[in-house]
């Protein structure tokens, strides 16, 4: 009695230490993971997670929320400063549920939206099928010119004054160069639409200022999640201007709360609020890094062989490099991706906007970030090791178990969580 329910906890403890440790010896280039410092991972593990505090602070619906109301209040302030937003909401507790509440506050059933479509790299839940669908919007996609890797601006102008949306939204999961934002948000404002920024993926690259400014170049609201290239633990926030009347951003605010959530994981809340003073501190010099180390991984891997998508336009400008295995293997990443985890090297095979729908599970491409190694230390040098790790395995055809080993002691060099106030900046080279 009892021992059999007490193994079962001790498996679950003993998976826990398992996966930190493996983890923190493997390089993970997963675009949209990071980890979190230890005075984040503090906050995570707060009694903050055993609270309800439904409402805004100073006017909650449960009582005992004096300490949450104070951390909230200051989040609040901090990312409005970070952004240089009117507004902050940290309650929404993911990027999709951030989503959720943009389509419901901004939209009516039966109105149209323009959203980049999955397979040139948006989100499912700008889908149909995902949230935006789940609203009952009518979703159109975005024109994409494959060589520029982006938003095709003259057919997307046409198509916002043929179609005359409620919303267009911008941003995406496999998003190594800007959108055109300012090219196209006076376009959607002729026609009386609202401008999303889904910045889930670069966020943290936003907040160091080294992607495009959102809200300057015309968005009026900003959807995110928290523990991308924001380096926070796992949720969401809604930023936005005073983008319209009084009514309008009441409806934005009663969307996130009650309409897609009741409470909204306090310990969460707080350690985002840690996060954003570590990027008013830090996220400047942590953005500049990302985006020199994604540039040098880039360049790295195409000298040793790869074909690194993007190379006319630099490769890119964000924490993601994006290269076409199709070449090297007919199952491109669905034989790549699983082959270099085994090396101790973790990321995601992707599609790749000329790759057809079915090739789903083997599709062209890899789509690596740069966000969680540089957050460990690593710099320009390191990511020149990492491209021949990843040749040695794709292109040498060498045991991945032997590459493991090397990359494991490699590893052993990074285990600190920098930009942080726990452990500063990292030693420059
Ligand atoms: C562009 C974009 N939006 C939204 C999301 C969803 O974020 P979350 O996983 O926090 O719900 C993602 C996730 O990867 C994303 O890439």
């Amino acid at each position: 009695m009892g021992e059999e329910y007490r193994a079962y906890r001790d498996r679950v403890l003993n998976f826990l230490e398992e996966h930190e440790r493996w983890r923190s010896n493997t390089i993970n280039l997963i675009a949209s993971e990071n980890i979190t410092s230890p005075s984040v991972n503090r906050a995570v593990r707060s009694g903050f997670m055993h609270k309800y505090a439904e409402g805004w602070p100073k006017q909650r619906y449960y009582q005992g929320c004096k300490y949450v109301d104070e951390v909230e209040l200051i989040g609040v302030e901090l990312f409005t400063r970070l952004f240089r937003s009117d507004f902050a909401d940290l309650r929404p507790i993911s990027g999709t549920n951030a989503n959720q509440a943009a389509f419901f506050g901004l939209t009516q059933a039966g109105d149209r939206a323009i959203v980049l479509h999955t397979s040139h790299g948006g989100h499912i839940s700008h889908m149909p099928f995902g949230a935006a669908g789940m609203r009952g919007l009518e979703v159109h996609t975005w024109p994409f010119d494959n060589d520029e890797f982006n938003i095709d601006v003259e057919g997307a102008e046409k198509l916002i004054r043929e179609l005359e949306p409620k919303v267009v939204v911008f941003g995406g999961s496999l998003f190594p160069f800007p959108h055109p934002v300012k090219e196209l948000a006076p376009v959607a404002k002729e026609v009386g639409a609202y401008v999303m920024y889904d910045a889930a993926h670069v966020l943290g690259l936003i907040a160091g200022g080294q992607f495009q400014d959102p809200l300057r170049e015309g968005a009026d609201v900003i959807t995110a999640s928290t523990h991308k290239t924001f380096p926070g633990p796992q949720g969401g926030v809604i930023i936005y201007k005073r983008f319209g009347e009084t009514e309008e951003i009441a409806r934005l605010q009663q969307a996130i709360f009650p309409g897609v959530l009741s409470n909204h994981h306090l310990h969460h809340m707080a350690g985002k609020v840690i996060t954003a003073a570590e990027m008013l501190e830090y996220g400047e010099k942590y953005a500049t890094q990302v985006v020199k180390n994604a540039k040098a991984l880039a360049e790295a891997l195409a000298e040793e062989g790869f074909k690194v998508v993007g190379e006319d336009k630099g490769y890119t400008e964000s924490h993601q490099v994006i290269v076409d295995v199709s070449e090297l293997h007919p199952a491109g990443g669905g034989w790549a991706a699983p082959l270099l985890e085994e090396a101790g090297i973790i990321l995601n095979k992707n599609l790749l906007p000329w790759d057809p729908l079915e090739k789903v599970n083997e599709p062209s491409g890899l789509r690596i970030g740069v966000q969680e190694m540089t957050r460990v230390g690593m710099l320009e040098g390191d990511m020149k090791e990492i491209a021949r790790f990843i040749r040695r395995v794709l292109i040498d055809g060498e045991d991945p178990k032997k590459v493991e080993r090397d990359v494991f002691y490699f590893r052993q060099n990074f285990q600190k969580v920098y930009y942080s106030f726990d452990y500063g900046l990292p030693m420059k080279e």
